[in-house]
C-alpha cells in the first residue's frame, strides 16, 4: 500500500525532564497529528550529548521520554517512535551535509551564540556548533514535509531548508524541502519568573519551570509565585510586551483548556491576579495528573518501552536507507553488488 499522507518529523532531547513548555509547544500537537500525517517521533539522544554532564543517565532519560510520549497520546501503531542513535544513517547523512554547509551559516545561529557567550569559544564543544546540521540530517533523511517546532527552532529550520535547496540544486531534487508548522498560541511558554525568556528544562532556577511530573504542591507554589505586574487596578488581558507574565499564564490556561485567549479574558474579567492563579493552578494540576498516571503506568513497563523503540528503529532504518542510497548514488560513491 502506498502511504500518501504527508510526512511529519519531530524530536526532543532526552536530557532532563520534559517541561510544560515542551508539552504545550510541541508534544501536545503530536497526538492530534497522527491521523493526518505519517509521523516520526524521534528521541534525539545524539543531540543530548552536546550538554551532557555526569548527572545525566541517558538510558533512564530515554525510557522516561518514551513513556511520556505514550502518556501524551502517541500511538506506536500509528506513528514511528525511535531513538536517534539506533538509526546510524543520521550520522552518515550528518557528515555528508557538513560538507554542504558553511561555517558562517552556523556561526549566525542565535542558539549557538547564546550558548557560546556563557563560555569562551575554546571551551565550547563542537557539537553545540554543528548541532543544526545533525537536525538537518534527522529531518531530510525521511523526506519530511512538515516539522512542528516552537518559534525558537525556526532559524534552525530555515537552515535545514537552505541546505536541502542547495543540495537539490546540485543533485536534482533529492530532498523534500520541509516546512515548519508553528502554532499561533502557546507555541512558546515562557519562564514563570522571567517571562521574557523561554521556559527551559535547564534553567538554574527550578521555580521558572513546570515539569510535567512535578508534584501538585510544587505546581501550586510555582504558579502562586509566578511574576505578574503592578498595573493598578489589576486587569487580566493579553499583552505580550506590557504584561508578559499575565500573558504567559493566559497562554498556559488557553492551551490546557482549549479555550481562546479572548474567551478567557472575558471569563476572568474583574478577577484578582491571585484568583486567576488559583484557577490556573487547579486546572493545571488536574490536567497533569492524568498525564502523570499514564506515564507511571508505561514507565513501569521497561520491556514494553524497549519493544516500542526496537520496532520504531526497524521502520525508521528502512526509510532512512532509501534516502541514503539515493544520495550515495548521486555522489558517485562506489557501490559493490
Ligand atoms: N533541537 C531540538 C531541541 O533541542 C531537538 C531536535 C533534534 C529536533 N532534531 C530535530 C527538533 C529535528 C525538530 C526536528 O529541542
Amino acid at each position: 500500500m502506498i502511504d500518501s499522507k504527508p510526512i511529519l518529523f519531530s524530536a526532543v532531547q532526552p536530557s532532563g525532564q520534559l517541561t510544560l513548555g515542551n508539552y504545550i509547544g510541541t508534544i501536545r500537537h503530536w497526538s492530534k497529528m497522527q491521523d493526518d500525517y505519517e509521523c516520526l517521533y524521534c528521541i534525539a539522544d545524539l543531540h543530548a550529548l552536546t550538554t551532557l554532564n555526569n548527572q545525566t543517565f541517558l538510558n533512564e532519560s530515554i525510557l522516561d521520554t518514551i513513556a511520556l510520549y505514550l502518556a501524551c497520546g502517541i500511538d506506536p501503531n500509528k506513528s514511528i517512535i525511535f531513538i536517534q542513535s539506533h538509526v546510524v544513517q543520521h550520522c552518515q547523512l550528518n557528515w555528508i551535509l557538513n560538507c554542504f554547509s558553511n561555517f558562517s551559516e552556523l556561526f549566525r545561529m542565535t542558539q549557538f551564540k547564546s550558548k557560546k557567550n556563557n563560555n569562551t569559544i575554546n571551551q565550547t564543544n563542537l557539537g553545540i556548533f554543528t548541532y543544526p546540521i545533525l537536525m538537518a540530517a534527522d529531518i531530510l533523511l525521511y523526506q519530511t514535509n512538515f516539522v512542528p517546532v516552537g518559534k525558537d527552532q525556526k532559524q534552525h529550520l530555515e537552515l535545514v531548508r537552505d541546505i536541502a535547496n542547495r543540495f537539490n540544486f546540485i543533485y536534482n531534487g533529492i530532498f523534500t524541502v520541509p516546512v515548519p508548522l508553528i502554532h499561533k498560541y502557546g507555541s512558546k511558554i515562557m519562564s514563570l519568573l522571567e517571562p521574557k525568556k523561554k521556559m527551559s528544562k535547564s534553567d538554574k532556577n527550578q521555580n521558572n519551570t513546570i515539569f510535567l511530573l512535578d508534584t501538585e504542591e510544587s505546581i501550586l507554589l510555582k504558579i502562586k509565585n509566578a511574576i505578574t505586574d503592578s498595573e493598578k487596578p489589576a486587569k487580566i488581558y493579553y499583552d505580550i510586551e506590557k504584561k508578559s507574565g499575565i500573558s504567559n499564564l493566559l497562554d498556559i490556561l488557553s492551551a490546557i483548556t482549549n479555550k481562546k485567549i479572548s474567551c478567557l479574558e472575558k471569563e476572568l474579567e474583574g478577577m484578582r491576579y491571585s484568583e486567576f492563579k488559583n484557577i490556573l493552578a487547579i486546572t493545571l494540576c488536574n490536567f497533569l495528573s492524568k498525564i502523570k498516571d499514564s506515564y507511571l503506568y508505561y514507565r513501569n513497563n521497561t520491556v514494553y518501552l524497549k519493544e516500542v523503540a526496537y520496532n520504531g528503529s526497524i521502520q525508521a532504518r528502512l526509510k532512512a536507507d532509501l534516502t541514503l542510497n539515493k544520495i550515495y548514488s548521486k555522489l558517485k560513491f562506489l557501490t559493490i553488488s
